[in-house]
């Protein structure tokens, strides 16, 4: 036998067979209305940095890299993202409440400061996505600024109708 017979019968084969389980992909929706770019707290600078070092996992306009279509990366990738999105899902920022938002942006604090998001097997790969420590900090900084007008405004709204019940 040729070498190449136990080439083929081996990593190769395997490879291919696993080619034929079916994964399915996160849907990809590009026209989210209630974003949170679209809600007008997230400024330009911000902005890009959730785009390209989160959003493909974080929202739903995940961009899928080739590898994401080969098994078995696109096992992990599936994964990844439908775990991500649960979490915390960009596209959808509008459907959480008050008391929601207010946890995202303490756990996006939290994480960013740690150096855990982005996942570092995606800063591997996509290096354009990863944050140095000043982008870091924009990011912190912006996620405690917004905490405040979200929980400002919400007592504002309290002791506006507080004084519509005095009255
Ligand atoms: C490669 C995909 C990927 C990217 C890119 C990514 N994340 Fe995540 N993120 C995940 C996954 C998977 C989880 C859930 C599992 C975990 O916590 O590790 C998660 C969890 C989180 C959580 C919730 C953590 C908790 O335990 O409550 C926050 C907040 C978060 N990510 C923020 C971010 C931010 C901000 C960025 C961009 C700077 C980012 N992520 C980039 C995949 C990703």
């Amino acid at each position: 036998m040729k070498r190449w017979h136990y080439l083929l019968g081996g990593p190769a084969l395997l490879l291919l067979i696993i080619q034929f389980v079916p994964t399915e992909l996160p849907a990809v929706e590009t026209d989210n209305s209630g974003d949170i770019i679209a809600s007008g707290i997230v400024s330009e600078e911000v902005t890009k940095m959730l785009k390209t070092s989160c959003y493909n996992c974080h929202s739903n306009e995940t961009e899928y890299p080739w590898y994401s279509h080969v098994a078995p990366s696109s096992w992990l990738v599936a994964r990844d993202v439908r775990i991500a999105r649960e979490e915390l899902n960009f596209s959808l920022w509008q459907d959480y409440d008050m008391i929601e938002q207010l946890e995202k942006l303490d756990d996006i604090y939290l994480e960013v400061e740690a150096g855990k998001m982005p996942l570092g097997i995606y800063t591997l790969v996509h290096q354009s996505a990863k944050l140095d420590d000043a982008q870091r900090k924009v990011i912190i900084e912006w996620a405690e600024a917004t905490m405040d007008v979200i929980a400002e405004s919400e007592e504002d709204a309290e002791s506006e109708e507080e004084e519509v019940n005095e009255e």
